[in-house]
């Protein structure tokens, strides 16, 4: 017998322009693994509504979403690319889910504590996000989540749900395992480097986007907060946060090892740092800024590719669901 092939699962939300910790942390992971394993890439609209959208903008943002992912390297030959919301099944799963899942588990979660900290008033599909994040992975018998450090406590969460249905109703999902990298699992902003590089702080300097431009990354990077030292090393001491950072973003870009990367700086100064950094990230974003405008102008293009991702996904997805719900005594239709 065949061994069966590694299936990889992420999904990323519609919420705004994709900044350099997506990419690094996540993304170029994604378009790494494409090839001897089976993936599915999911735009997760149904996460992004949990706190409040403007209709128009969460429209735009799902579609320039696709096109961002597409002009990063994610081939819609190779990986399974679609909208969660075209998919029924995610949903529905997250419904049967929610009754195995107890109200406790989900008060823990840090992201949901520091997310409903910042709103008026939470909303109940805040706290309930990731049991629908549970049915996105268990749906399509995934083995392994690639995911930045801060998604750990979902997928963690995820496996318990997974072992609590497996123990109630009998061995139905796979147990899945978190892959995080070691380097950019974590890139920090630049104005900032004890505080996560977000989409959604609006400060300028902050993150760097994906589409922004040279002059823009340029200006960004000469800002960027470092410290009174002056040697240019990889290190875990939070006081040097901001040079580390700069060194990992290079690090990632160059393909280059880390005492390749030192010997290079070897004697020279930040201003130097910054502004190499600067220029590794403008020619890395370059054809994926150019590529995005090319498929922005194309959208029955782009619409057609979700399409074929949307009946992919449905085709893995919806036998899955008639099993969850045949092993807890539904009467199916026939
Ligand atoms: P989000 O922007 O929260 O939808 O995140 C999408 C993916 O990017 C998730 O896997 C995150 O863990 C990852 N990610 C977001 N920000 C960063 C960051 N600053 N460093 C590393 N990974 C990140
Ligand atoms: N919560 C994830 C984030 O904000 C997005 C997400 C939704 C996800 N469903 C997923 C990630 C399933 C991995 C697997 O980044």
């Amino acid at each position: 017998m065949t061994p069966r092939k590694v299936r990889v699962f992420s999904g990323i939300q519609p919420s705004g322009m994709l900044q350099l910790g997506n990419y690094l942390g996540a993304i170029q992971q994604w378009v790494a693994g494409q090839g001897e394993k089976i993936n599915f890439i999911c735009i997760v609209d149904l996460h992004t509504i949990t706190v409040p959208q403007e209709p128009a903008v969460l429209r735009r943002q799902t579609r320039e979403l696709a096109a961002l992912l597409i002009a990063c390297g994610i081939d819609p030959q190779q990986t399974t690319l679609f909208v969660q919301s075209h998919v029924r099944a995610h949903a529905e799963c997250c419904w049967l889910l929610n009754c195995v899942t107890p109200l406790g588990w989900l008060e823990r979660m840090t992201q949901y504590k520091t997310k409903a900290a910042r709103q008026e008033s939470v909303l109940t599909g805040l706290l309930d996000y990731p049991v629908l994040q549970a049915a996105d992975i268990l749906l399509y018998d995934t083995d392994e989540v690639p995911v930045g450090e801060d998604q750990k406590q979902h997928i963690e969460l995820t496996r318990d749900i997974a072992q609590r249905f497996n123990g109630i109703y009998g061995e139905t999902f796979v147990i899945p395992r978190p892959v995080i990298r070691e380097s950019g699992a974590r890139i920090m902003g630049l104005n900032d480097p004890t505080a996560k590089m977000s989409k959604s702080d609006p400060t300028r300097g902050h993150a760097i986007r994906l589409t922004d431009s040279p002059d823009e990354i340029r200006w960004a990077f000469k800002r960027a907060v470092t410290d009174a030292g002056r040697e240019i090393r990889f290190s875990d001491d939070p006081a040097r946060a901001g040079v580390n950072n700069l060194l990992q973003i290079y690090e990632l870009l160059s393909g280059l090892s880390r005492p390749a990367i030192e010997a290079h700086f070897e004697g020279k100064g930040y201003g130097a740092l910054k502004s190499e950094v600067a220029e590794i990230v403008i020619e890395a974003l370059r054809p994926i800024r150019e590529g995005f405008e090319r498929l922005m102008q194309e959208p029955a293009e782009l619409d057609r590719i979700l399409a074929i991702g949307a009946d992919q996904a449905r085709a893995v997805a919806e036998p899955k669901l008639v099993q969850v719900k045949e092993r807890m005594g539904f009467v199916l239709p026939t």
